[in-house]
């Protein structure tokens, strides 16, 4: 019997969605029909939670409600800070968040009811637990003490104020919630697929987020970002990017990271944004150095590429690593900020799958000996 093969699961849909659609031949990006190059320009990280998990975006009172029904959840139980005091330093925080989940899991007795209030609730509980978590993990590891969460601050400038204790500027908040925005949902992307999948079972949401966030963790994923930076760090100057580049694609299955994506063929709407932001932030410090030289890259790229004749163009991860490099975040700490956001749509892919589930149990086709004789292991 003839099966047809689809490797990477590409061109395979796996249900409907009403959360977001991806055009990557015109290189647009809705959320519950919203422009993402709107929200980023106009809308805060809450107000894009809000769209995700509902049906339109919150009109004032509704956003207010949001924010407070978030607040008293931003605080993390200490059994959380005490672990990571115990860890080595040098933990990938990713495994950190990974650990804390399954902690918050260890506290709720309510963590395996999955009706769909329920998983409501653990959601908000979650989106403001990440920052927390995030920013938290961060002072520990510098030998410093977490921060608690500002009750006054929205979920951008509380993970900011918890790194140093200082309230930021609107400028740097901004620019955070625009990150937080365009990471928040990407479609049946790998983790958002892993946790929809694990769900499927009818396990628990801590169960489906923490494989979510593995998944995240890795390079061909949300860890690009960090792996953008790790290149870019290597590099260290305009003049050796062409170099890197060409050595990097001489390589058998050379990969330059964050650029590629399985969706879209012209550049994905995140990185013009992005992109902009990059500018930006350039210009205002005076340092230009990570701007230009992701430029230098994106260059090179489109002309090698061209040569190829692929349509291989920056992602996301691109030049959000200049961007939170300009920030200040340690370069391990940009896939955090990625699951930061982006618990807001593996949350809204949870409810779905939890209101209308079946089980995903895909087939492979088996290659390998049949009909060998059983020896017994003194004959072996
Ligand atoms: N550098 C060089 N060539 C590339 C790249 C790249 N980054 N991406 C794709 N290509 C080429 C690749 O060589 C292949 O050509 P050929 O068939 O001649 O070997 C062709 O484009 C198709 O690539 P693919 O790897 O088969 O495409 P895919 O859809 O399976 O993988 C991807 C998509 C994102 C994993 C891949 O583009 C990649 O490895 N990129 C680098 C890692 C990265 O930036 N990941 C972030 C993804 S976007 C946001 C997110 O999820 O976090």
């Amino acid at each position: 019997m003839e099966h047809t093969i689809y490797r990477g699961l590409e061109g395979v849909h796996i249900d409907t969605t009403q959360i977001c659609r991806i055009d990557g031949l015109k290189g647009e990006l809705i959320y519950r029909g919203y422009d993402i190059r709107e929200l980023a320009d106009k809308v805060s990280f809450e107000e894009v939670i809000y769209l995700l998990w509902h049906d339109d975006l919150p009109n004032a009172a509704q956003l207010e409600a949001f924010k407070t029904e978030l607040r008293p959840h931003f605080a993390v139980p200490d059994a959380i800070f005490n672990l990571m005091r115990e860890y080595p330093k040098t933990v990938h925080p990713m495994h950190v968040i990974q650990s804390a989940v399954s902690i918050l899991a260890a506290f709720d007795d309510q963590a395996d009811d999955i009706g769909l209030d329920n998983v409501r609730r653990i959601g908000a509980q979650l989106v403001a637990k990440f920052p927390t978590i995030v920013a938290g993990f961060e002072r520990v590891r510098q030998g410093k003490e977490p921060i608690a969460p500002h009750p006054d601050l929205g979920i951008a400038a509380n993970f900011l104020y918890m790194l140093t204790g200082e309230t930021p500027s609107e400028a740097a908040t901004r620019v955070m919630d625009v990150a937080l925005v365009l990471h928040a949902e990407h479609g049946s992307n790998a983790s958002a697929f892993i946790a929809r999948a694990t769900a499927s079972t009818l396990t628990d949401v801590y169960s489906a987020i923490s494989a979510a966030v593995g998944s995240l963790k890795g390079p061909l994923h949300g860890g690009a970002n960090a792996a953008v930076m790790k290149a870019l760090e290597q590099i260290d100057s305009v003049a050796n990017v062409e170099g890197y580049v060409l050595d990097t694609l001489a390589k058998p299955a050379g990969r330059v990271m964050g650029f590629g994506h399985r969706v879209y063929r012209v550049l994905d709407p995140r990185a013009i944004i992005l992109k902009g932001v990059s500018h930006q932030l350039a210009e205002e410090s005076g340092d230009s150095k990570w701007f230009d030289m992701s430029l230098e890259m994106e260059r090179v790229m489109e002309r090698e590429m061209e040569k190829k004749g692929r349509q291989v163009k920056p992602n996301v991860d691109f030049f959000s690593a200049s961007v939170y490099r300009m920030l200040g975040f340690p370069g391990d700490m940009y896939t955090p900020i990625f699951a930061v956001s982006r618990i807001s749509g593996w949350m809204a892919h949870l409810y779905e799958q939890y209101a209308d589930n079946r089980i995903m149990r895909p087939r492979l086709i088996y290659e390998g000996p049949v009909g060998r004789k059983f020896k017994p292991l003194a004959e072996r």
